[in-house]
């Protein structure tokens, strides 16, 4: 199941996105309602003109190194063996592979290899700290927290609303502090955005 095998080259991310759907629905699901939450972060914190019109597509293309892991590995219930814990994390630079040859996917190759940073240089691949992290990879990283705690997956439960924003305070050092502050204030905002793509 763990045996490395290099994604298949694209031409368009509209052909990365529909493989993803085809190749695990969670994981697609997922990646639209994060693209939701990171623009409506943008905007409430008003950065949104800095990252351009792409930022949604981006984002929603965060994890599609993903589809170089099996499916079922990706619906695995129990822990992970080391060899898996690195197969999945190499979904950040099996991402930015895809994404690479592909005109105009610059923000969205940026995403997918730094989307696990961490401000405090906890993350993974390279351990980035603060702002040497891409700011719309920073904004993922607080959009992709907030829906992996929240939505229910194969192994899991999902988590409330407020218990998600009580866990992702005492998460705090691995987020942009400004960021998670706006996140926190506008926190209506972020769950009416998670509730309408919520399906
Ligand atoms: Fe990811
Ligand atoms: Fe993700």
């Amino acid at each position: 199941m763990t045996s490395a095998s290099p994604p298949t080259p694209a031409t368009t991310t509209a052909e990365l996105l529909a493989r993803l759907a085809a190749h695990h629905a969670d994981t697609h699901q997922h990646s639209l309602r994060v693209a939701r939450l990171a623009v409506a972060l943008a905007e409430n914190a008003g950065v949104a003109l800095r990252l351009g019109d792409k930022l949604g597509e981006a984002a929603q293309l965060h994890d599609i190194g993903k589809l170089a892991i099996p499916a079922a590995l990706l619906n695995k219930t129990g822990g992970l063996s080391a060899g898996e814990r690195t197969r999945f994390q190499r979904h950040t630079h099996d991402g930015a592979t895809l994404l690479a040859p592909i005109a105009g996917a610059v923000l969205a190759q940026a995403i997918a290899q730094n989307h696990h940073e961490r401000w405090d240089g906890s993350g993974y691949p390279s351990g980035l700290c603060r702002e040497a992290i891409p700011l719309g990879a920073r904004l993922v990283a607080l959009a992709d927290v907030y829906d992996a705690l929240r939505a229910p997956r194969a192994y899991k439960d999902g988590r409330t609303h407020p218990e998600v924003l009580a866990t992702m305070t005492r998460m705090n050092q691995q987020f942009d502090p400004n960021l998670l502050t706006v996140f926190l204030v506008k926190e209506a905002r972020i769950a009416q955005t998670y509730d309408k793509v919520q399906s």
